[in-house]
């Protein structure tokens, strides 16, 4: 006997059948976004580009030092122009490349080299100026994973590789702005007096261990999983925003033990901003007295929302702003500002060579 096609079964089957379907349209929008994982042939080309950087850096450090003393060695360098490498990471267009043009605008290519890592997911616009062909081979970024720790690691990697004159590297998102002319900026690295009574230089990165909700960032992968390679103890937070020495960039680029544990998966996503410990913790780990504790990107977290700092739009733009934002508790002033909503643009151009890059 055939059921009549009016059966209450039907609807309810289609309703049933329905359901995987619906729940994978609206999902999204309760869960939070699924994390992305490292595949092990993108970890895999990671490590052969840190490979070939180890070699040469070996290489040429073995050289180095069994013919010069370490100062002269140095000082001969500083001669030959050291350069600083800007790494540009970003998930979309580079909002400020004008203002950034003007600031490389009358600066050799003897002193600075740029390097974009871009999310390949994303569509950028072709890259103009200073930018163009800068672009380094990119693999796919999400927030709160420890793919920015891969991304800015394969930045300092390539950097390296591509050029040994690069002596300092500089993270710089598509939401800064620089607060200073290139030559104060320059200046401010290789800084003469430093160098002439031979003081090894030192990396700005920020490196906190009095941050309340550290214990909840420490477990974000899970309770005591960062043990033993890094107790509560080390473990530390500050701004994905450095400027590294090559000596502390190559600390980076040789590290397994901590990657090892930084690169898993974050249950507790809310608590877990991979890119802020990472850095952080594994300097003040290897070498705390060569890194300034501070960063040199100045970054606004009153009110901020969701983790995200606060945003400045146009009307608070102005030559104040520029000031206050440079004025640090340090003995030196900031030299980015982040984040700015793309459309501050005209007036920061405005203000450029009046303001920004007048020192
Ligand atoms: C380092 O080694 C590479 C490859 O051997 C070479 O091209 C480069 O000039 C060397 N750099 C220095 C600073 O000696
Ligand atoms: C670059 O040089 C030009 C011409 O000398 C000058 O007008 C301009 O202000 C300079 N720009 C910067 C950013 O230094
Ligand atoms: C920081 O952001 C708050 C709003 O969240 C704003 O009132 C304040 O002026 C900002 N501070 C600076 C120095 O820009
Ligand atoms: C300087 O320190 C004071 C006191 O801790 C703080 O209120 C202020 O926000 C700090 N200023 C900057 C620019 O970080």
């Amino acid at each position: 006997m055939v059921s009549p096609p009016s059966s209450p079964l039907i609807p309810t089957l289609i309703l049933l059948l329905s359901l995987p379907i619906l729940f994978f349209f609206l999902a999204p929008r309760f869960l939070p976004p699924r994390q992305i994982s490292i595949s092990l042939p993108d970890e895999l080309d990671d490590l052969s580009l840190f490979h070939k950087v180890i070699a040469m850096d070996s290489a040429n450090f073995s050289r180095r030092h069994t013919r010069l003393p370490a100062a002269k060695s140095r000082l001969s360098s500083t001669l030959r122009r050291p350069k600083i490498a800007f790494l540009f990471l970003t998930n979309s267009d580079i909002h400020f490349a004008p203002i950034w043009e003007r600031f490389f605008a009358n600066v050799t290519r003897k002193q600075y080299n740029i390097y974009i890592h871009a999310d390949p997911f994303v569509k950028i616009s072709p890259l103009t100026g200073v930018f163009k062909d800068k672009l380094i081979p990119s693999k796919r970024t999400q927030r709160s994973s420890p793919t920015l720790i891969s991304a800015e690691r394969r930045l300092l990697a390539t950097a390296m590789l591509d050029d040994p004159s690069n002596a300092f590297f500089a993270l710089i998102s598509q939401h800064c702005i620089p607060l200073h002319s290139f030559n104060y900026f320059y200046n401010f690295l290789f800084d003469l007096g430093r160098l002439s009574r031979d003081l090894e230089f030192s990396s700005y990165i920020e490196i906190l261990d009095n941050e309340p909700t550290l214990w909840d960032r420490y477990n974000a992968r899970g309770n005591n999983v960062m043990l033993p390679e890094v107790h509560f103890d080390d473990f530390r937070v500050g701004s994905q925003f450095f400027v590294l020495t090559r000596k502390h960039a190559l600390m980076v680029i040789k590290d397994r033990k901590l990657w090892r544990k930084f690169k898993l998966p974050c249950l507790n996503v809310h608590s877990c901003y991979p890119e802020e410990h990472y850095f952080p913790t594994m300097l003040s780990m290897q070498d705390p007295n060569r890194c300034s504790h501070y960063t040199l990107t100045r970054v606004n977290w009153t009110e901020s929302v969701d983790g995200h700092p606060h945003t400045y739009y146009p009307p608070e733009v102005s030559p104040e702003l520029i000031h206050t934002l440079r004025e640090s508790n340090s003995s030196y002033s900031y030299m980015f500002a982040r984040k700015f909503s793309p459309d501050c643009l005209n007036l920061l151009m405005q203000m450029a060579e009046s303001i920004i890059f007048k020192d």
